[in-house]
């Protein structure tokens, strides 16, 4: 795995929290997950757009410029021919729970090899299960940020995992569908693309905007809409988007087979051709 810290290579072995940061104490950091493509850094303006968004609100230091050349720097010693790459951000050393001074914050790089999604396994689609866990406090804004805190989406993860399913979808109490614990979540009703609406519970995904841009371009019709649970279940296609697996269709919700519509290789395809020509 490849380290950078403020912009330093650094070991493995080295690379160190001090158990006073605020990262370690309270989950308080952010993040943003990003692919790479042999050197080539996909999305990446988009990214560090909705990390300014995110630093701003909450108030972190954020290093834009030196980011920028540590992460092209970065992109030169990629070996695979895809990668993960995770950028940090933590506001340093806590003193009890004042924020720290802005000097003391730090970023993080670390990329290392991703496995692509094979074409194989993205026909068959992915199996979701409901997360029993609800994102309570629709007025929250942690839920609509990478931010470390990410307990509900891990929580939700390992549910699916121990069900053997693929992905957990977040309902809120009207019974409307939100998103996955690590994905956004798309279905096609009448020849319309859905996606649940950005707000506090939906975070404002860099392959979800990408989803939206290519549909415009193909000339079909989206909206950002509630999409109840059992519409979903009705749909011609359901699928799902983050920066690591593009976009992938759902064969399943909670045990339930989902119509497998083609819509979504045609904006795969869209995709593609947008951002990794
Ligand atoms: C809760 C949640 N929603 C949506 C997404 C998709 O975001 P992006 O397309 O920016 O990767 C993620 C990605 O990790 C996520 O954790």
């Amino acid at each position: 795995m490849l380290i950078c810290l403020n912009g330093q290579f650094i070991p493995q072995e080295e690379a160190r929290v001090a158990v006073n940061d605020g990262a370690f104490l309270y989950g308080d950091s952010l993040f943003e997950t990003i692919k790479a493509r042999h050197q080539q850094i996909l999305l990446l303006e988009q990214h560090l757009r909705r990390l300014e968004q995110a630093a701003q609100l909450l108030k972190f230091p954020y290093p834009r410029k030196q980011i920028e050349s540590a992460c092209s720097e970065l992109a030169k010693h990629l070996t695979t021919p895809a990668s993960r790459i995770r950028l940090t951000l933590s506001r340093g050393s806590c003193q009890g729970l004042l924020y720290p001074a802005h000097d003391q914050g730090w970023f993080l790089l670390t990329a290392a090899p991703y496995d692509q999604i094979n074409e194989r396994h993205r026909e068959q689609g992915l199996s979701c299960c409901l997360a029993p866990n609800q994102r309570v406090n629709p007025f929250s804004h942690l839920p609509q940020l990478k931010h470390g805190n990410y307990a509900d989406c891990l929580y939700a993860r390992n549910v699916a995992h121990l069900q053997q399913a693929d992905e957990a979808l977040f309902i809120d109490h009207h019974g409307n569908l939100l998103e996955g614990a690590t994905s956004n979540l798309f279905a096609v009703i009448d020849n319309q693309l859905i996606t649940p609406p950005l707000g506090n519970l939906v975070l404002n995904g860099v392959m979800r905007r990408q989803v939206i841009d290519a549909a415009g371009e193909l000339g079909i019709p989206s909206s950002e809409s509630p999409l109840p649970l059992a519409d979903a279940i009705k749909a011609n296609e359901v699928f799902l988007c983050n920066s690591l697996i593009d976009l992938v269709p759902v064969s399943t919700i909670d045990g339930k087979s989902i119509n497998r519509g083609g819509l979504w290789k045609e904006i795969h395809k869209r995709i593609s051709l947008r951002i990794d020509p």
